[in-house]
């Protein structure tokens, strides 16, 4: 149980006031417990609030112009804090940030990372670090990612780790400001593992108990690997998980079963059944997998249910061990589209897998919802885990199957002889170098504590019993007693803290909220920044800034991949145009551009102002494009009549957005509240998770909604310039939809997914066209007022096919006639 104290202390000695800046990155799996400043003697510290409490006084603080929010996240594995205050002339400054961590053991050790980046050379540099295991290390090393081999000997490494670099061995040059301390600097260490029943530690009446007994075999698996394939997982991300698909192949033990699943829209198998992990067959295999392509949309439940029932099936005729354990491993970019509510996914899953498998999901990238998978896999006895996109990403999958494909002992329960309050004590499994661990509120004074370890191994039951005794932690490490006086205290807050957390959002509504609740008043007994807690700073009132609030949250790895996407950080490369259909002036005027065949095709749609037409509906997604039609008589010529679109209604219901355009503004509302009106004459860039809204100043609107589908819309005004009149109109073009469903239909959306046509004389005016099976008259129209390309910038040419486009579009104008703008039928 790790306790960290970062500290930095400035002195201001320029003759007049400046910012002093404080930035740090904690691991994101660490809490915050502690921050303070001290100013002149002065000392301000750091209170943990409840959220919401929390979150009303920020509300404050962001109202009066002050800025607040001290934690963003920072890459993969670690957040960032950052404070800066105004120091006066000759004062000083001291900061001071605690945070707290359980050490996960994985691959059989111990990781401390730090890191350092403190921008310039300083006075006094030093990075201590002191182990107390009383077992004893089995080895400990320390390496940092900035030290060249003549620093490396400054790092002292015993069970006390030090590096005290001075300011001439920090210079990046001899006689440069610019300092070499810059990267992670990391602690490995093991302990030694002699018994078998592990380790018990009993300080002021809580115990701490750390399982993972040496030498043990491992146990079988039967794994299904459940694959995305769809559209989405198309290039890199389709290469590199063929390749970690290889490697982990490769990785199978010869007593493993093993099955593939493919997905998208479609579920297809290797085979119908697991296969033994025996060389010719994974070599048969690893040709299935070299030959798996991306294609279609994502299937997500049948895929998973398939491999519930192969798993089953399997056991039903018994071809598989039976001390063997099952494990399912679902590897997606993308949110589930068949069955689309995603609670009713997660409880058919649940129901389907009645405890008897552990679902491990992994989610690639930063488009799939990763919420929905962490809920998923926990209410299955599994764990989820962000695959990042990268060039390393086949090794984080690779990284990913090697922690958890080696299971040693499965059902473990660990069983006190104290009523205990305890922390999680039945494991469905333990798996090679990692490490069971318990933590416990003693009832009263106990002297011994009795405990026995039940589980299932690779051939026998495993069993271990034996009692430990309360030692007197002062006489072991009597200096130390700043951490150890509470420590197994922390440790068990800390534990119990994480496990209600994790059961806050699966379980009944009263399982969830007795959950969140206990979580609640442990984070602030315990002084833990958590997801449920928020640390409230107030920051001194200085000659020109009033006093200011500022918070540090916890972020949730949901929240982490919301700030990551509305950062852009990684974003999908533009997909080629497909289809640019473009109603513009005149008797709503569709344009169907063919890229590919450089040439187009287009039709009017008449009729009276007030009807609305569906221009795309896509099942699928929910992504739904409404538009309304109004009506100009031009003044002196009342006879006839110029109809546009003068309103759009736009939903994407997976997304859960609404946005409604006309004329005069914007409208954007999202399912959770959050509403903004913008007028044409802005131009601004709204980011929303998901979505973005670019409104340029030549009142065109540009939404960019991932993973589905991108989209313009512009605010045209015809001129009658001698008769002195005018009218605003809308115009809506598709940039990219590629990613609807190949069942997107609609005046335009029908035409997404390609048309082809053949004329009979293409290079005369007029021509015969054969669409669809049918046999139409086209002409060649070119009017600048329909056809001018606002994308491209050029008149393009069309074939026009006449009578509301009786012939090329399915069925008659009438049929996409709606009764509301965000109504389809
Ligand atoms: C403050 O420092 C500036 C330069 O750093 C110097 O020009 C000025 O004279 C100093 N003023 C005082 C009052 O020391
Ligand atoms: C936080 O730090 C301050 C200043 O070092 C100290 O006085 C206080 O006791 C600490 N609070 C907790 C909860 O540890
Ligand atoms: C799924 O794919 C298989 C083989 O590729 C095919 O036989 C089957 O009809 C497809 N099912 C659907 C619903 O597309
Ligand atoms: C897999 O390999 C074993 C041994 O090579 C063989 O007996 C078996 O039929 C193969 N197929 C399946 C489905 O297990
Ligand atoms: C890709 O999806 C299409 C459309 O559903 C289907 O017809 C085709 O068979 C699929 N291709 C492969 C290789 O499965
Ligand atoms: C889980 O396993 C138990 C024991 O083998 C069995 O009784 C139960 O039906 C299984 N649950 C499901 C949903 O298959
Ligand atoms: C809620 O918590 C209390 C006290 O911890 C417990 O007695 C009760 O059974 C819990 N209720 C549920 C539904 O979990």
């Amino acid at each position: 149980f790790a306790h960290t104290v970062m500290t930095t202390k400035a002195l201001n000695k320029a003759n007049s006031s400046q910012e002093i800046f404080f930035e740090v990155e904690l691991p994101k799996t660490a809490l915050i417990t502690n921050f303070s400043m001290e100013i002149d003697g002065q000392v301000y510290v750091g209170d943990v609030k409840e959220k919401e409490k929390a979150k009303t006084q920020y509300d404050k603080a962001v109202s009066s112009g002050q800025t607040a929010g001290l934690v963003k996240a920072s890459g993969r594995k670690m957040e960032k804090f950052a404070v800066s205050v105004n120091i006066a002339a000759s004062s000083y400054v001291v900061f001071t940030l605690t945070y707290e961590e359980l050490l996960q053991r994985k691959s059989g050790h111990y990781e401390i990372l730090t890191r350092v980046k403190p921008k310039q050379v300083v006075q006094e540099f030093k990075i201590l670090a002191n182990i107390f295991e009383p077992q004893g290390l089995s080895f400990v090393e320390a390496i940092a990612t900035f030290l060249s081999n003549d620093l490396l000997p400054l790092v002292e490494k015993t069970a006390h780790i030090s590096f005290s670099p001075t300011v001439e061995q920090q210079r990046s040059c001899p006689e440069c400001d610019g300092s070499i301390i810059d990267g992670d600097f990391v602690i490995k260490y093991d302990v030694k593992r002699e018994k078998a029943l592990g380790e018990i530690q009993i300080v002021n009446g809580y115990f701490v108990h750390f399982f993972a007994p040496p030498a043990l075999p491992r146990v079988p698996v039967n794994v299904v690997f459940v694959i995305d394939r769809s559209g989405s997982m198309g290039g890199l991300k389709m290469r590199q998980t063929r390749e970690a698909l290889l490697a982990i192949l490769d990785d199978l033990h010869q007593d493993d079963h093993f099955a593939l699943i493919i997905f998208d829209h479609n579920v297809s198998k290797w085979k119908n059944y697991l296969t033994k992990a025996s060389q010719k067959n994974i070599t048969d295999a690893k040709n299935f997998v070299r030959n798996i392509d991306h294609n279609g949309s994502t299937d997500i439940h049948g895929a998973l249910q398939a491999a519930v029932a192969m798993l089953k099936d399997s056991h039903a005729r018994k071809t598989i061990p039976e001390r063997s354990t099952d494990l399912i491993l679902l590897l997606t970019d993308d949110n589930p589209n068949s069955v689309s509510d995603i609670g009713v996914i997660q409880k058919r899953i649940q129901e389907a897998i009645g405890g008897n498998m552990s679902l491990f999901c992994l989610g690639f990238g930063n488009d799939v919802d990763y919420s929905f998978l962490d809920v998923m896999a926990r209410q299955n006895k599994g764990l989820a885990r962000r695959i990042f996109e990268g060039s390393d990403a086949a090794v984080q999958l690779q990284g990913f199957y090697g922690e958890v494909s080696k299971p040693l002992l499965l059902d473990v329960g660990l069983k006190y002889s104290d009523n205990a309050v305890m922390t999680q004590n039945h494991f469905r499994h333990l798996f090679d170098g990692s490490e069971i661990v318990v933590a416990g509120k003693l009832s009263d004074s106990v002297d011994n504590l009795f405990v026995e370890v039940f589980a299932q191994g690779s051939s026998n039951d495993f069993s271990v019993q034996g009692q430990a005794q309360v030692e007197d932690w002062d006489v072991i490490y009597p200096d130390e007693e700043y951490i150890f006086g509470i420590f197994t205290e922390r440790l068990w807050a800390y534990l119990t803290i994480q496990q209600q957390l994790e059961k806050s959002d699966i379980g009944t509504a009263l399982e969830k909220e007795n959950n969140t609740q206990k979580a609640l008043d442990l984070s602030l007994k315990y002084s833990f920044v958590t997801p449920l807690t928020s640390m409230v700073v107030t920051k001194p009132q200085t000659e020109d800034q009033p006093d200011s609030t500022l918070v540090a949250d916890k972020l949730t790895e949901a929240q982490r991949q919301k700030a990551e996407r509305a950062q852009g950080r990684i974003g999908a490369p533009a997909p080629p145009l497909r289809s640019r259909p473009a109603p513009t002036d005149g008797d709503p005027h569709f344009m169907i551009e063919l890229p590919d065949r450089d040439d187009s095709l287009c039709f009017n749609i008449n009729d009276k102002p007030g009807t609305i037409f569906n221009l795309v509906r896509d099942p699928r997604s929910g992504f739904v494009v409404n538009g309304e039609i109004i009506g100009k008589t031009v003044a002196g010529d009342e006879a006839h009549m110029k109809t546009y679109f003068g309103r759009f209604g736009i939903t994407h219901d997976s997304l859960g957005l609404r946005l409604e355009v006309s004329t005069q503004d914007i409208i954007l509302t999202q399912d959770d509240g959050e509403h903004v009106r913008l007028l044409w004459s802005n131009t601004t860039t709204v980011q929303w998770p998901d979505m973005e809204f670019k409104l340029t100043k030549n009142c065109s609107l540009t939404v960019r909604l991932r993973h589905a589908v991108k989209f313009m819309v512009i605010k045209h005004t015809k001129v009658w310039k001698r008769r002195h009149d005018r009218q605003d109109y809308l115009g809506f073009y598709t940039l990219d939809s590629h990613h609807l469903s190949p069942s997107v239909h609609g005046l335009l959306g029908q035409f997404y997914h390609g048309v082809s046509f053949e004329l009979s004389r293409p290079d005369q005016a007029a021509s015969v066209m054969y669409v669809k099976g049918r046999q139409l008259n086209a002409m060649r129209h070119l009017q600048k007022d329909f056809s001018f390309d606002v994308i491209s910038g050029r008149t393009i040419c069309c074939w026009f096919v006449d009578n509301n486009g009786t012939g090329l579009i399915d069925g008659t104008a009438s049929d996409y006639i709606v009764p509301s703008l965000f109504k389809i039928d």
